[in-house]
């Protein structure tokens, strides 16, 4: 039977669900005294991996001064402020201001929403279009699950978000030639520069370049979903860092925090933010309950102390080379079909015949954590403090996991 919890991205009939009751570093444990090492950072977010305490005790210590309260005016709080003024100073684009969220998928939405607002304020309404990529994820909210190219993802849940479209991955032709058909009625163009959970994707060469060119040609804004890609797992703050192309707003969640509290958000650069703020009498009427909650910015505070302090940036490219050397020698023998990522970020895609969540069970058995992403790839996010002989485990598994079942 199954229990009261209905689960997210699962059969609601289903039952027997892995009890995970500890972690630590890049291990964790379930009730059955199992242990795993987390070759997915859990849900791509752990960045700092499990069990720092120092994130703990930063989280009691602002949940016993002033644990939560609003950000609505007329009130902010220190925790959102400092966290505010650390984030600026890592982003990609100068000048940045940065909107909270709890989620990836507010952030996206809130994204989407200021996007057709700044170009309202900045006189023109008739800018409501806004496109994105196939096998782009954006999130499960609705601005999200309109944007959405991932079609399953998206089944079920018409009427989308209008004014909402999907291009082929890395068409360059195929955007161009939307973009001169809508031309000045287009809000934004939205794309993870490495697309994740659609398959693990970086970006063509040249894409990202062409990509701005039109959106500057085109007086669009161009919004960069960093949900994934953002705080170190390219081996740079930022993919916007990574690949050198500027973006007009980019979307925030998961490794800000590696997941010890709920927190997301937006930055938004000087093309959107100025024309927010040149009608001094404009109210910005968009916002969560949790925007800025104390807790969670406190946590993402001792998070990026620790990410700053112990170089997590900089491991992700030696984590990454350990791990896409192990998992290509693995498709130089044939044992799978392909490997593709980049950073600490990489997938396996496998030959015909071979399902991708019979391997992630299969390495399960072997105390190893992957996703299933679709019915043919497996991908591997660990945590940047993973150590090498645990990187070295997950590639074993694999390659174990391949030979049991072929
Ligand atoms: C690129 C991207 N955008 C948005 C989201 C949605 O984030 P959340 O699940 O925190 O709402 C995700 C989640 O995996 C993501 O990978």
């Amino acid at each position: 039977m199954a229990s009261a919890f209905l689960h997210p991205f699962a059969k609601p009939t289903k039952s027997d669900f892995i009890t995970l009751v500890r972690g630590q570093g890049a291990v964790v444990y379930d009730d059955r005294g199992n242990e795993y090492v987390d070759g997915m950072a859990s849900l791509w977010y752990c960045a700092a991996g499990h069990g720092r305490t120092d994130i703990a005790d930063a989280i009691g210590r602002q949940a016993r001064t002033l644990a939560a309260y609003s950000t609505f005016d007329p009130f902010t709080n220190a925790p959102a402020e400092q966290l505010a003024e650390v984030l600026v100073d890592i982003a990609p684009m100068a000048d940045s201001r940065v909107f909270f969220t709890s989620s990836g998928s507010e952030a996206v939405d809130t994204a989407m929403k200021l996007s057709r607002l700044a170009h309202i304020q900045a006189g023109h309404p008739e800018r409501t279009l806004i496109i994105s990529r196939q096998r782009g994820y954006h999130g499960t909210a609705y601005g999200g699950t309109s944007a959405q190219g991932i079609a399953p993802n998206r089944e079920g849940y018409a009427p989308y978000v209008g004014d909402v479209m999907q291009v082929p991955a890395d068409d360059v032709e195929a955007l161009a030639s939307l973009m001169s058909e809508r031309a000045s009625t287009i809000a934004a163009v939205l794309v993870e520069p490495l697309q994740g959970a659609g398959g693990v994707f970086p970006p063509s060469d040249g894409y990202l370049e062409s990509v701005r060119r039109l959106c500057d040609q085109h007086g669009a804004h161009l919004i960069y979903d960093e949900v994934i890609s953002g705080f170190g797992r390219l081996g740079h703050w930022f993919a916007a860092h990574r690949y050198g192309v500027r973006p007009d707003m980019v979307t925030f969640a998961k490794a800000v925090t590696s997941g010890y509290q709920p927190l997301g958000g937006v930055f938004v650069g000087p093309m959107v933010r100025d024309a927010l703020e040149h009608d001094p009498n404009f109210f910005l009427r968009t916002g969560f309950t949790y925007s800025g909650h104390p807790t969670a910015c406190a946590a993402a505070l001792a998070n990026l102390d620790i990410m700053k302090r112990e170089g997590l940036v900089q491991r992700a490219t030696t984590v990454g080379r350990r791990l896409s050397e192990g998992l290509a020698s693995l498709a130089a023998d044939g044992t799978v079909a392909s490997v593709r990522g980049d950073g600490a970020v990489w997938a396996v895609g496998h030959h015909p015949g071979i399902d991708a969540f019979a391997v992630r069970d299969a390495m399960l058995e072997r105390g190893v954590i992957t996703r299933a992403i679709g019915a043919d790839t497996n991908a591997f996010c660990p945590p940047l403090m993973i150590a090498d002989a645990q990187v070295d485990r997950i590639v074993d598994a694999l390659a174990d996991s391949m030979k049991a079942l072929r």
